[in-house]
């Protein structure tokens, strides 16, 4: 019961608001004083470590995971092993420090082989006897073991799969040709002391940690008891009206996804709509996940950090298809109240072009099965335009734009006092919501934040301080005002060419028309 509390009190924490001053339009009344005020159900369909680490528990050799950075030090030349040029060619052993290119990015095939992707994306294989990083394909690559002295030790040896082991010769020569060792001394160049610089702890890393027999199992339970029908009570009950769930594109080929996903996630969906009706609680589906991740980070299910998502015309086909599934499964229920096409692209990976491309089809996509919900648009992280989106959300009737602000992710927030963050609040994130909010434009919607900070020994007087001056901020957005709600529209976009033409459905005559700059 007790982690039950502090789970919701967690989720409590990341409200979802969304508020209007401002009427969208001059002509229209002012129907209810309905907001929504809604919650993240993150780590519930589309797993994040951090918020359920035990999770991850029963995985064997659970340190090797997908994504996991590891970085060798030779014990003979004392330097560590690095892709050179970041890869595309050998691996040498002549580096007294470790970033990017000294470390291995792990793909995990099973709790003991693994192969290794470095810096610029090649995997890590054999050239005659020499260890090199030239193959794209995952599949040419070279399988290894490591080999650890002990548990607790940071020495290892790593094994290929034609059973030699890999020594650093010498600095600029790599080979994997010794076949036989003994002992762990500081003269043998096979052996390598290695350290974990990064982790993952995604849908990808917890699945496949698991693997096909234990994963459908694990993944299971979970869902089935990380979110239950008392929770939607529970929400009900303390005054919110919306549930904001991520969830991963693999649900739209639920029973049966690729692997290692693995089936169910659609059904604690279904089940998440039956209970919103119950008790009268508004949904908000965020693909947060889309396929070859969107970010690279461990919420969008890459596997080793890579962003691969928006590259090719299929990719983005395929997305729209996933939104496509969803809409057609709950565009009916009265229950749906917003499809997020796409959580926190990332800037410069997924170009505007990209992005704009899948928003427009993404629309018409929730449109062709959806009248009434909104459309959410998440702004690129790293991009420094905030309005970039504008162009393209004037329009798209229902169409929003969501910005997340969180005091956390950047050094500036280091050494703030709990003043300084709430004055953070009233004055920064205060002037950005304005900038983005606009009478004319797209509605706004801070779909992510929380009440942390980087203040240690804080109170609990303090925290609520700043919970609520986001409340009173983050309120001002313009979503999620039952006043905002448009009549019915139907509308179709076509990317290529680049004309919006939005169509009252009841009068059937031009409503917006928009030139879209591509
Ligand atoms: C892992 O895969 C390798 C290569 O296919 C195989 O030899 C080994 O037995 C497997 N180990 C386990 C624990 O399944
Ligand atoms: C791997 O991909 C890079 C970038 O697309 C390309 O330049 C290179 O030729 C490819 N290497 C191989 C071995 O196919
Ligand atoms: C490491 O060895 C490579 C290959 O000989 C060489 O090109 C590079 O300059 C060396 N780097 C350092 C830091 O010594
Ligand atoms: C490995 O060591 C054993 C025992 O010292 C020896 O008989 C064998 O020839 C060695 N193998 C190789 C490939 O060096
Ligand atoms: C925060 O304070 C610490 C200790 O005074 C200092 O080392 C660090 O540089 C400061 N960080 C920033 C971002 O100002
Ligand atoms: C926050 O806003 C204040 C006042 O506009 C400005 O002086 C300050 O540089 C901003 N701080 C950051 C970290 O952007």
């Amino acid at each position: 019961m007790e982690s039950y509390i502090n789970i919701m009190m967690w989720l409590l924490n990341l409200l979802v608001f969304g508020a209007t001053l401002l009427p969208i339009s001059h002509s229209r009344q002012i129907h209810s004083n309905f907001q929504v005020r809604a919650v993240n159900l993150g780590g519930w369909l589309v797993t994040e470590g951090w918020i359920k680490p035990s999770l991850f528990d029963a995985i064997p050799n659970k340190d090797f995971l997908d994504g996991t950075g590891l970085q060798f030090k030779s014990v003979t030349t004392q330097k560590y092993l690095c892709a050179e040029s970041g890869g595309g060619t050998i691996i040498v052993a002549n580096r007294t420090t470790a970033s990017g290119w000294e470390t291995f990015r792990l793909w995990r095939l099973n709790e003991s082989t693994f192969r290794f992707r470095v810096f610029n994306k090649q995997f890590v294989g054999l050239d005659g006897i020499k260890v090199v990083a030239v193959v794209n394909a995952s599949t040419n690559s070279e399988t290894f073991e490591i080999v650890k002295e002990s548990d607790d030790s940071e020495r290892v040896r790593i094994r290929a799969s034609n059973g030699f082991f890999v020594q650093a010769k010498t600095e600029e020569l790599v080979t994997a040709d010794v076949s036989n060792v003994s002992g762990w001394g500081d003269d043998d160049p096979t052996i390598f002391l290695m350290t974990i610089n990064s982790r993952m702890q995604g849908e990808f890393q917890v699945t496949n940690g698991y693997g096909p027999y234990k994963a459908p199992q694990v993944m299971k339970e979970h869902w089935g008891t990380f979110i239950v029908e008392e929770d939607f009570k529970f929400i009900a009950k303390s005054g919110l009206n919306a549930v904001r769930i991520p969830v991963g594109w693999w649900i739209a080929s639920d029973p049966t996804p690729p692997p290692p996903y693995v089936g169910g996630s659609l059904q604690a969906l279904d089940k998440a709509f039956s209970w919103a009706q119950k008790y009268g609680l508004k949904i908000i589906v965020d693909l947060h996940a889309a396929p070859g991740s969107q970010n690279g980070y461990e919420h969008s299910s890459s596997r080793d950090s890579s962003q691969e998502w928006g590259e090719t015309d299929e990719n983005i086909q395929q997305t729209v298809g996933v939104i496509d599934f969803l809409t057609a499964r709950y565009g009916k229920s009265a229950n749906l109240y917003a499809v997020e096409l796409i959580n926190e692209p990332l800037a410069p990976g997924v170009t505007l072009e990209r992005l704009t491309k899948y928003y427009m089809e993404g629309y018409n996509a929730v449109r062709k099965h959806s009248p009434t919900a909104y459309v959410v648009f998440s702004n690129r992280l790293g991009s420094s335009q905030p309005r970039e989106l504008f162009p393209l959300a004037n329009g798209l009737m229902g169409s929003v734009i969501d910005v997340h602000y969180y005091n956390l992710f950047s050094d500036i927030f280091d050494n703030m006092t709990v003043q300084q963050n709430i004055d953070f609040i009233h004055t920064n994130r205060s002037s950005q919501l304005n900038y983005v909010t606009t009478s004319n434009g797209p509605l706004t919607f801070v779909g992510e934040w929380v009440a942390e900070w980087q203040v240690k020994g804080a109170s609990k007087e303090d925290y609520q301080r700043f919970a609520q001056a986001q409340l009173d901020v983050y309120g001002r957005a313009t979503f999620g005002r039952e006043k905002n709600r448009e009549i019915p529209l139907s509308a179709t976009v076509t990317f290529h060419e680049v004309r919006l033409s939005i169509r009252d459905s009841q009068s059937e005559s031009p409503k917006v028309s928009a030139v879209c700059e591509t």
